[in-house]
Order: C-alpha cells, then sequence, then structure tokens
C-alpha cells in the first residue's frame, strides 16, 4: 500500500510540475502569439485630444465647444477635408470653401456667393473665422451651433444642392480613402452619418481663427503697432458720445453676439426680416447679428445683403445714423464725425486684420 501510495504521490508530483511547466510554456507561447493577432484596425488608437492654441488676443476661456463633441486631431482633419471636398455638392463643383475663401478671411469678395448651377441667395457669406466663440450661426442666428449649422448648405438647392444627405453619405461611402478617415475620427465603428459629418466639419471649423493683429499687438503694449491715426480711431470706436461701436461691437471678438437692428436692407420693399424669422417677436425685426470685425478689412462687402462695398462707405452708414425704420437701435444715431474722424475710425478698423489660421496651418 506504501509503496502504491509513494508511487501515487511521484506521480502526482511529477504530473504537477509537468502541469504547470507545460502552463508557463503555453502562457510565454500564448502571449508571444497574442501580438502579431491582433491586426490595427481592429484596435484602433482613441483619437488624440485637440489642445487648441490661439493667437494674441482671443481669449481662450471663451470657447464654444459641445460636450458631445470634443476636438480631436482625427476629426479635425477629417473636417478639413469635407471643408474643402466638392463632392458635397450635385454636381461635384462647390466646396464650403468656393464661399468661404481662406484668403477672404473666409468670407466671399462677391455680394451673393454662386451656388450649384450659379444660382445666388439672398445674403452675403460671413466670415467663417473665430466661429469656436459663438454658439448661434448665421446672420439671423437660427443654428445653435457649428454641428446644427454645417448641414445646411449641403442641402440648400441656392448652394450645394443635394437631394438629400443618404446621397451624400452614399456618396462618400464608396470612397474607401474616406471609410479609414471616418474610422480614425469615429472609433470603433467609423460610421459615415450626416451627424458625424457635422461634428467633424464643426471640429475643423474651430480651429480657424484671426488674432495677433496690430490691435492686439498695440493692446499688448507694442506701442508702435498702430498708426496714430488707427489710434484715434480707437478712441472715436470706444467713445459713447463719438462712434459708440464698442457697445454692440463689444469684447475681444468685437461682438455683443446678440440680434441688432442698424437699418440695413430696411428700404426695400420687403425687407430681409432676420432675427424676426427665426424668433416672430416684435422687436428683432430687421435684426441681425452682430458680425466680428476681425480681419474685417478683408472681407468686403459688408453687412449681410454685401450692399457696402468699403469701410469708408460702412462708416459713412453710420455717421448718417443708419436708416431710419421702426425698430431701429435705440444705440443708432447720427453721429457728427468730421471727414479725418470718419477716416480714422476706418485705420482702426483696418487694424484688426491679424493672422489667419487654421488646422495644418
Ligand atoms: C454657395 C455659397 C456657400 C456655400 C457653398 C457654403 N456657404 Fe456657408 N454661408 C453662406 C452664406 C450666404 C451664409 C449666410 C447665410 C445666412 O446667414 O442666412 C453662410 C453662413 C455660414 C456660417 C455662419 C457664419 C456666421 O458668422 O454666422 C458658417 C459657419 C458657414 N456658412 C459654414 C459653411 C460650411 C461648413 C459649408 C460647407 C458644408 C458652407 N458654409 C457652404 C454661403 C455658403
Ligand atoms: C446697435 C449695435 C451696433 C452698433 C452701435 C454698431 N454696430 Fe456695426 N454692426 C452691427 C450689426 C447688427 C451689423 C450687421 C448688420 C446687418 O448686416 O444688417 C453690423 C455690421 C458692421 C460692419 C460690417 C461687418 C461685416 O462683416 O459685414 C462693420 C464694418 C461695422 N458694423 C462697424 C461698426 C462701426 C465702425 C461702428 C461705430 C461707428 C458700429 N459698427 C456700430 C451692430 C452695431
Amino acid at each position: 500500500m506504501r509503496s502504491v501510495y509513494s508511487l501515487r504521490g511521484f506521480n502526482i508530483r511529477l504530473a504537477l510540475s509537468i502541469f504547470f511547466v507545460c502552463a508557463l510554456a503555453l502562457t510565454i507561447a500564448g502571449c508571444a502569439r497574442k501580438e502579431p493577432e491582433q491586426p490595427k484596425e481592429e484596435a484602433p488608437k482613441a483619437p488624440a485630444p485637440y489642445v487648441m492654441s490661439f493667437p494674441l488676443g482671443l481669449a481662450a476661456e471663451s470657447v464654444v465647444v459641445p460636450p458631445d463633441n470634443p476636438m480631436t486631431e482625427e476629426k479635425i482633419k477629417l473636417g478639413k477635408r469635407l471643408f474643402f471636398e466638392k463632392k458635397l455638392s450635385t454636381d461635384q463643383s462647390i466646396s464650403c470653401a468656393s464661399c468661404h475663401i481662406p484668403e477672404h478671411g473666409f468670407s466671399d469678395s462677391r455680394q451673393f456667393s454662386a451656388g450649384v448651377g450659379g444660382k445666388t441667395g439672398t445674403r452675403q457669406s460671413p466670415a467663417a473665422i473665430n466661429r469656436v466663440f459663438s454658439a448661434a450661426q448665421f446672420w439671423d442666428g437660427r443654428a445653435k451651433s457649428l454641428e446644427e449649422q454645417a448641414l445646411g448648405p449641403v442641402q440648400n438647392p441656392l448652394e450645394m444642392a443635394m437631394p438629400s444627405m443618404d446621397v451624400v453619405v452614399e456618396r462618400l461611402t464608396s470612397d474607401p480613402s474616406y471609410s479609414s478617415d471616418f474610422k480614425a475620427a469615429f472609433p470603433p465603428d467609423g460610421a459615415i452619418t450626416p451627424g458625424n459629418l457635422a461634428k467633424a466639419i464643426a471640429s475643423f471649423e474651430r480651429t480657424i481663427v484671426s488674432g495677433k493683429s496690430p490691435f492686439d499687438r498695440f493692446t499688448a503694449g507694442d506701442k508702435t503697432a498702430m498708426s496714430e491715426a488707427a489710434q484715434r480711431g480707437m478712441k472715436i470706436f470706444r467713445d459713447e458720445k463719438k462712434g459708440n461701436c464698442e457697445t454692440c461691437h463689444a469684447s475681444f471678438n468685437f461682438t455683443d453676439e446678440n440680434y441688432n437692428n442698424i437699418g440695413v436692407g430696411m428700404a426695400a420693399k420687403k425687407p430681409d426680416l432676420g432675427r424676426y424669422e427665426v424668433t416672430k417677436l416684435e422687436g428683432h425685426q430687421g435684426a441681425f447679428k452682430t458680425p466680428t470685425l476681425r480681419e474685417v478689412a478683408n472681407t468686403a462687402p459688408y453687412m449681410h445683403d454685401g450692399s457696402e462695398k468699403t469701410l469708408e462707405e460702412v462708416v459713412a452708414f453710420y455717421n448718417k445714423g443708419g436708416y431710419r425704420n421702426k425698430w431701429l437701435s435705440p444705440k443708432i444715431k447720427p453721429l457728427k464725425l468730421t471727414k479725418q474722424e470718419q477716416q480714422d475710425l476706418v485705420e482702426f478698423l483696418k487694424a484688426l486684420s491679424g493672422e489667419v489660421t487654421w488646422y495644418g496651418k
């Protein structure tokens, strides 16, 4: 019995050691085998959070980024590709950049941009810069975010004229290079959906900024950055009893993010009622979003209808007290500025153009 037991004991020890050695060998082999077994596509690396950096003069704490669309390099790269993508228009002739031209402060030098087939609308293309600092988009603020805004032009018959977003999705899906870009931007499935398209475009748009203008450098202490005329113009711009411009073109981005009627287009028989079409509030008749004045020397013509061709014309318009109408903002009054003061104001406006940068530039 004893010998049998000891024999059995020996066997058990031997069996156990063999088991452990095998187990160890298998684990090592298993580990070694696992590495090449994981193809890269199945385990995409998490998209890299994008750290925004801003040129001098812009308030980084004022950015508006929705919590469900954090900025990542991959989304921005895809959004940039889409912003310049003509496939987003029916006849593949128009991209976002056709009307938001980088050299013109992401605006258009035409009074009304031409969409597919040369069709035109009734509003001027706004400078799509520093949009990261605003929630509401369009002259009347009808889009509550850049995400909401981005799909508008694609289906607008006067702009990119796509019959439906399904066609857009189909077109992008048939291009394998887009599948990989969407996968990188929206892991793991990389769904090519209108929602993801909008998120990517919005992320890219948030990188388009203008700062470091002569005004910013002057404000930061470089007293030679602005001419004396521009410095006089700045005082007029700020002085309540002179230009009184800052009351609306407020803060670092020169806008109160609000809607005001200054009388533009109100002489027309059927004027564009602007914000009123969105809210139906009486006080909003003929009110439009106060635009940023950054880069303004490069974004002519001016106003929601492109009716003013030069900065001199804009200042002359304000000097007359805008255009009188029932809903004119009480902040708009005849200014009685001398010719010299008007020219100084123009010089100040010119000092608001600085460096326009965007992702990859
Ligand atoms: C055919 C010309 C045209 C095309 C193409 C076009 N836009 Fe625009 N964009 C405009 C006009 C005109 C407005 C002003 C419309 C309004 O306010 O009602 C505008 C407004 C905007 C605004 C609002 C800016 C602000 O200050 O409120 C953004 C942002 C914008 N477009 C981005 C885009 C993107 C992104 C695309 C491509 C998906 C695009 N646009 C395609 C002409 C165009
Ligand atoms: C009551 C608010 C208000 C005041 C005061 C005001 N603005 Fe404006 N500004 C606006 C609004 C709103 C628009 C757009 C109006 C439209 O298109 O209908 C605008 C448009 C402009 C534009 C055209 C920008 C573009 O991209 O088309 C310039 C330039 C400008 N203002 C400069 C000035 C100057 C200079 C003064 C002072 C003399 C001034 N503003 C005073 C609200 C104001």
